[in-house]
């Protein structure tokens, strides 16, 4: 296993940049430069040697095709928001961004389908299909700021997906660059279309490793008319845990089931500076039920509030305005941001059949226990995904990861004998690549390296990546500033 070499940048390749993208689109120092050496995961950093922001598919291609030829090793990147450290230039080289390529190409009410640039936030777009009476679903906590071709790159995720799916289940087809800059695409616009291999959901998800995305055909679905959102208190967490099996066999399909501890609740509401009644509860569940009859909606709302009560909440709340449940939404998707205000951390994204969630909860509280590590749990509960925050004060990446180490496994460990993965909806990235063991065997790994190695020989894209190709404490790197109190961007 040995670390690939490339080749380094040089005034003639960054000359070839200018050439290609226009000079004012080429990042060669300072702070700009810095921006592209980090996404959100943790507080890692390792500085690119030149940033690229293409324009066009033809600029993506023709950096590829630069970098294939000169053995550069490129990190595609979008937004820059992800919490697996696929966006940072682990090898150096060149980032290649898409955060020009910003457009929403077109909304097609008929056929529901939206093609989409790589850059275009999540939000905005799903903004644009509300105003129209159409949902697009994949909301990821930092939708505010991420963007699909992020979004398409790591199938992400969020709380809407209990009933919703992933990014993937959205993604009808793709235009993408390999990484020799030749242009395909994956399919058109129709749900059915079986011929030949399913490429679209190959690159969905793919982290960047075997092709750069450059535009995205969206499936889009009538908006839901009606929402409710119940914040459900609870004095102990087994409780709140139960109340995902619960509902299950209530036969309630949640348009989103999250669960917070106490700890992550807490963090929330510091970050933000407020209080809530209960805001000191053991556990929080947070279940959404929506639908296009108010009736129904109303029925399933009334099912969830005695099943919630039936394993213990002692007081389901109804947020009977829109600002309420909007703000109770504000309050859940800060505590990424929140838990980073508090400490370093370091994250395992475990996800476990949902029925297990309370064995996964019990687990790693005796992981917590037995490595004495402070852990802050939360996440979207209905799909069995929990972020697993472990905290620590020890600002070096090198020693805490390896420091932590037999805590993250011993976490990984309790998710995958119940069946589950380490990672639900982050990605593999660099952070958790030397784990991918724990959940896929090793002839999933041979054919994933196959895939690989025939998309992309050289093996110049996003290298590092998924596969444990670098180890973690031998990534060149140094922490990154911890962001300013206030500094919160989530949405
Ligand atoms: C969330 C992000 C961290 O669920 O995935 O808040
Ligand atoms: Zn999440």
């Amino acid at each position: 296993m040995s670390a690939p070499r490339f080749a380094p940048v040089t005034p003639r390749t960054v000359a070839a940049l200018r050439a290609i993208v226009g000079a004012e689109h080429v990042v060669t120092a300072g702070e700009d430069l810095d921006r592209y050496g980090h996404d959100e995961s943790e507080d890692l950093f390792v500085p690119a040697e030149v940033a690229v922001r293409a324009g066009t598919t033809a600029e993506v291609a023709a950096v590829l095709a630069l970098a294939s030829r000169e053995h550069h090793a490129v990190t595609p990147r979008a937004a820059g928001t992800g919490l697996s450290g696929g966006a940072i230039p682990v090898f150096g080289g060149i980032v290649l961004s898409v955060e020009r390529m910003d457009r929403v190409l077109s909304i097609d009410e008929d056929d529901l389908v939206a093609v989409v640039q790589p850059g275009v936030v999540t939000e905005r777009l799903q903004q644009q299909v509300e105003a129209k009476g159409l949902y697009y679903p994949p909301d990821p906590a930092s939708r505010g700021s991420c963007t699909i071709g992020g979004n398409v790159a790591e199938n992400a995720g969020g709380p809407h997906c209990v009933k919703y799916g992933l990014t993937k289940d959205y993604v009808l087809s793709l235009e993408a660059v390999l990484a020799d800059g030749r242009v395909l695409r994956t399919g058109g616009r129709m749900r059915k279309d079986v011929a030949g291999y399913d490429l679209t959901h190959l690159l969905v998800g793919s982290e960047g490793t075997l092709a750069v995305v450059t535009e995205a055909t969206l499936r889009l679905i009538p908006l839901p008319r009606h929402r409710r959102l119940v914040f459900a208190p609870f004095h102990d967490l087994d409780a709140a845990a139960r109340a995902i099996p619960a509902l299950s066999k209530a036969r309630v399909t949640p348009a989103a089931l999250e669960l917070m501890e106490r700890s992550a609740l807490r963090a929330a509401l510091d970050h933000l500076g407020r209080t809530i009644p209960h805001g000191d509860a053991e556990a929080v569940v947070l279940v959404e039920v929506d639908g296009h009859d108010e009736a129904a909606v109303d029925a399933d709302l009334v099912r969830v509030g005695e099943v919630l009560a039936s394993v213990g909440s002692p007081d389901p709340v109804l947020a009977d305005t829109p600002a309420k449940a909007a703000d109770l939404w504000r309050i859940r998707r800060c505590i990424g941001e929140a838990v980073k205000k508090i400490a370093s951390y370091v994250e395992c994204d475990t996800a476990v059949p949902p029925s297990k969630v309370p064995d996964l909860l019990r687990g790693v509280r005796e992981v917590a226990a037995r490595f004495r590590i402070r852990q802050i749990s939360y996440g979207h509960a209905g799909d069995g995904n929990l972020h697993v925050n472990v905290l620590t004060d020890d600002p070096d990446p090198v020693r805490r990861e390896t420091r932590l180490r037999p805590a993250i496994e011993a976490i990984f460990a309790v998710a995958t004998s119940l069946g589950g993965t380490i990672t639900g909806e982050h990605g593999v990235g660099c952070v958790a690549s030397r784990y991918l063991p724990m959940c896929r065997d090793a002839n999933a790994i041979a054919a994933m390296r196959a895939v690989k190695d025939a998309l992309d020989p050289a093996g110049i894209l996003n290298p590092g990546k998924v596969f444990f190709d670098l180890p973690f404490d031998t990534i060149p790197r140094r922490p990154r500033a911890r962001p300013a109190p206030g500094g919160a961007k989530s949405p």
